[in-house]
């Protein structure tokens, strides 16, 4: 039989060719691990994320040495302020003494190598849960929370973060939060901007998870995060942040938005970061855990997928798990 003369399932037959034709690898230098850290003493569990704990400084430590040990690159630090710290104007956000700047010393006094980035957005620590300041509308204001944002970053940076990444999507803090760093002297503070933020859905358990979620209530997030229906507006987004001094650019969430990763890798050719977020884990963790799902292959596969995509890493709740994964082989 002279047909097919076409055989691409020859270069899939045995396992030896299967690795040379590989196209994409992913490894745990592509892997940042978002945590939560707490005013408490010990973890206390996320019921909608499973195998997420809030954690105190001295958890955060062990956190820090098993991330270390694996050869995960970068801890990303989350605010969980007591909920009677939060103000409307949120504050506590930029006290030099806050949680974060506290974590953020230890981490860095106990690993220097350890690499550490930190969020900015107020949503932890206001009492209506947005990531702004609000007029009497409940607008969120863009150039007064800019303000707190540039604050709030010059505390992170003062208590030595290597990454800043703020997370709010108001309209100019990359270019403003870049000028206050240079006139500090933090010439070498690096900013990863979450460039291409949408109002996703997908962010509900992480709002349980810092407790924003009661305070935010039916409130949403539309008028300054993007329409999930839009990826033109990404690139403007993205071009914005990078001319205002971005280092690298981020989109999220993640598995939902390939096309934009795709997009956004192929037009501007730099640093390019996915967040597969909470609700994306939640999904693999339910299915697992009840046996509809083979956890480790689907969060392998999914985080294999972004790289793929165009991502130079991912931001995500399996990291160590990943990484323990990627070391058993
Ligand atoms: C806060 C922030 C959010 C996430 C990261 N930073 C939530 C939001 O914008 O409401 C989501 C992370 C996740 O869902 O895993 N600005």
């Amino acid at each position: 039989m002279a047909y097919p003369y076409t055989r691409p399932r020859r270069l899939r037959r045995d396992d030896f060719s299967r690795r040379l034709m590989r196209e994409h690898v992913l490894t745990t230098n592509d892997l940042i691990y978002p945590v939560f850290v707490h005013e408490e003493k010990g973890r206390a569990p996320v019921p909608s994320m499973p195998g997420v704990e809030r954690l105190s400084i001295d958890e955060l430590l062990r956190v820090g040495e098993q991330a270390l040990e694996l050869g995960v690159p970068v801890l990303d630090l989350f605010g969980v302020p007591d909920a009677s710290a939060k103000t409307a104007d949120g504050r506590i956000a930029w006290d030099e003494d806050g949680i974060i700047p506290r974590a953020i010393r230890a981490l860095k006094a106990r690993f220097p190598e350890l690499g550490v980035m930190s969020d900015q957005a107020l949503d932890p620590y206001t009492t209506h849960g947005q990531d702004g300041l609000i007029d009497d509308s409940g607008y969120i204001l863009n150039d007064e929370t800019i303000q707190a944002l540039v604050k709030q970053s010059l505390a992170h940076a003062a208590a030595g973060v290597d990454i800043l990444s703020p997370s709010d999507m108001m309209d100019g803090r990359i270019g403003a939060i870049r000028a206050a760093l240079e006139n500090a002297g933090f010439i070498n503070t690096r900013i990863m901007s979450y460039a291409a933020k949408y109002a996703s859905a997908f962010y509900g358990p992480f709002r349980s998870a810092v407790g924003s979620a009661g305070n935010l209530g039916k409130g949403n997030k539309f008028t300054y995060q993007m329409d999930p229906a839009n990826s033109n507006e990404a690139l403007h987004e993205i071009a914005l942040d990078l001319e205002e001094g971005a280092d690298m650019v981020m989109v999220k969430p993640g598995l939902p938005y390939l096309d934009v990763i795709r997009r956004v890798k192929d037009e501007f050719g730099v640093p390019t970061f996915a967040y597969q977020v909470s609700g994306e884990y939640a999904m693999l963790k339910a299915a697992s855990a009840n046996g509809w799902l083979d956890e480790k292959a689907c969060a392998l596969e999914a985080l294999t997928a972004f790289k793929r995509a165009g991502a130079d890493g991912v931001l995500t709740y399996f990291a160590l798990d990943a990484a323990r994964w990627l070391r058993e082989g």
